[in-house]
C-alpha cells in the first residue's frame, strides 16, 4: 500500500499547492488602465505577500499609479510589464526621468538593464537655438541648459563649449543611432529581472508561483484563472472517493506521457532567455521620405575654399560638425537649408521636414521601417 499512499501524498500535495496560490492570488491592478499585477510581482494591501517574489513588491501611489521602490534609488512609476520576456518599464513620477538617470544605481534590486546607451550630460550656455539641439527642459535653468548625447560628433561639439556632467549608462528601451544629436530623456527605462524565471511557463499560458511560504522555489500552474467556483472546488477536492483519484492519477500519466511525446515532436521549445538575445531592434517611424524622393534634393560638393550655400551656416546643425572641403552637402529645395548629404538623408528617411524649420518637402509619403538586426 506504500504506492498508494505516496501517489495520494502527491495528489493532494499537488491539488494543495495548486489551488491555494489560485485563490489568494488572483491579478490584480491599481485601476483600470495600471499594468495588471501578478506574481512575481506583489501588489501590496490588494495582494496577500505570498503572491510576490522577493524585491518585487509593488505599491498604488496617491492617484493611484503602480511604483516600485528600488532600494538605492527611490520610487519610480511602473509604465508596463512584459511577463514573457520579464520586461519592466519605469518612468519618473514627478516627470523628470534624466535628473533620476544621473543617480540611478540598480544594485540591491533583482533587476538589470536590458540595452545599455552611454550618454553624457552637459550643462551648457551658448544660445543653443539655431542648432537643433533637444534640451533637456526640468534640468535646465534661466542661464544655462542641459544636454544629453550619445553622439560622438554631438559630444565633441558640446565639450568644447559646456562642463560635462556625468556620463551615464542609460537602460534603454533599444539602440539604435538616431539622426538627432541630443535626447531629452522622457522615455520609459526598460529593465529586466532573471529570476524568478517564470517567462517559460508564462509563455505556455500558465501561471507562476511560490512553492510555499518559506521557500523561494517556484512551481508553474495551469490553473485557470476563470476556473471552477470555490465550493465547487472544495467539492471536488475533499468529496471524490479515492478510487476515483487513483484513476485519475493513471489516466493523467498516460495522457502526459501523450502530450509530451506530441509536444517534443510538434512544438519548439522557446527559450526566454535566448530569443531575448536576438531581439530584432524595432524602429518604427512616420513620415519619413522615399529614398528617390530624398537623391532628386540638390547636392553640391564642398570645393577647397568651402563656399557654402548659406554663409553664416557653416556648421551642419544635425552632426553639428563644421562643414569642411570635399564635404557633399544636400539642400531641401522648399527651404534651401543645406545639411551634410549623409546626416540629411538619414534624418529624411526618418521624418519628412527640414530639421531646422519644420517645413516639410513632402507630406504626402508615410513609411514604416521595421529593421532586423
Ligand atoms: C550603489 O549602491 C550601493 C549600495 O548603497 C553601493 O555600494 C554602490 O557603490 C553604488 N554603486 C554606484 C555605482 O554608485
Amino acid at each position: 500500500m506504500d504506492t498508494t499512499k505516496a501517489l495520494l501524498f502527491f495528489l493532494f500535495n499537488f491539488l494543495f499547492v495548486e489551488y491555494s496560490f489560485a485563490q489568494l492570488c488572483s491579478d490584480s491592478s491599481c485601476r483600470k488602465g495600471e499594468p495588471m499585477i501578478r506574481f512575481p510581482f506583489q501588489l501590496q494591501n490588494l495582494q496577500h505577500k505570498s503572491c510576490g517574489y522577493p524585491g518585487f513588491n509593488l505599491s498604488c501611489d496617491a492617484s493611484n499609479q503602480t511604483v516600485l521602490e528600488l532600494p538605492n534609488s527611490g520610487q519610480f512609476t511602473v509604465q508596463g510589464i512584459d511577463y514573457q520576456m520579464q520586461h519592466i518599464w519605469l518612468n519618473d513620477p514627478d516627470s523628470c526621468l534624466p535628473k533620476r538617470l544621473l543617480t540611478l544605481n540598480l544594485s540591491g534590486s533583482p533587476f538589470s538593464g536590458y540595452f545599455y546607451q552611454n550618454f553624457a550630460f552637459f550643462n551648457c550656455a551658448f544660445d543653443y537655438t539655431k542648432y537643433k539641439l533637444n534640451p533637456i527642459g526640468c534640468l535646465s535653468g534661466q542661464s544655462y541648459t542641459v544636454f544629453a548625447s550619445s553622439s560622438v560628433r554631438a559630444i565633441s561639439f558640446l565639450e568644447s563649449r559646456c562642463n560635462l556632467i556625468s556620463s551615464v549608462a542609460v537602460p534603454v528601451q533599444w539602440t539604435f543611432a538616431e539622426p538627432v544629436a541630443t535626447s531629452d530623456l522622457s522615455e520609459d527605462i526598460l529593465l529586466s529581472w532573471g529570476t524568478p524565471q517564470c517567462g517559460r511557463c508564462e509563455s505556455r499560458g500558465a501561471r507562476c508561483g511560490l512553492k510555499s511560504n518559506s521557500s523561494t522555489d517556484t512551481v508553474c500552474s495551469h490553473v485557470s484563472r476563470r476556473g471552477l467556483p470555490r465550493g465547487a472546488r472544495y467539492a471536488i477536492i475533499a468529496g471524490a472517493g479515492v478510487p476515483a483519484l487513483l484513476f485519475l492519477v493513471g489516466f493523467l500519466c498516460c495522457l502526459c506521457s501523450k502530450v509530451k511525446r506530441f509536444t517534443r515532436r510538434h512544438l519548439p521549445i522557446v527559450d526566454p532567455a535566448s530569443s531575448a538575445a536576438v531581439a530584432p531592434q524595432i524602429l518604427i517611424t512616420t513620415g519619413g521620405l522615399d529614398s528617390s524622393i530624398i537623391q532628386s534634393y540638390p547636392k553640391t560638393i564642398l570645393g577647397e575654399s568651402r563656399r557654402l550655400p548659406n554663409p553664416n551656416d557653416s556648421i551642419c546643425s544635425i552632426c553639428l560638425s563644421e562643414y569642411k572641403p570635399k564635404e557633399t552637402l544636400r539642400s531641401i529645395p522648399e527651404c534651401q537649408h543645406s545639411f551634410h548629404a549623409e546626416c540629411v538623408d538619414q534624418w529624411l528617411r526618418l521624418k519628412a521636414s527640414c530639421p531646422v524649420c519644420r517645413n516639410s518637402p513632402d507630406s504626402k509619403c508615410t513609411s514604416i521601417d521595421i529593421q532586423d538586426s
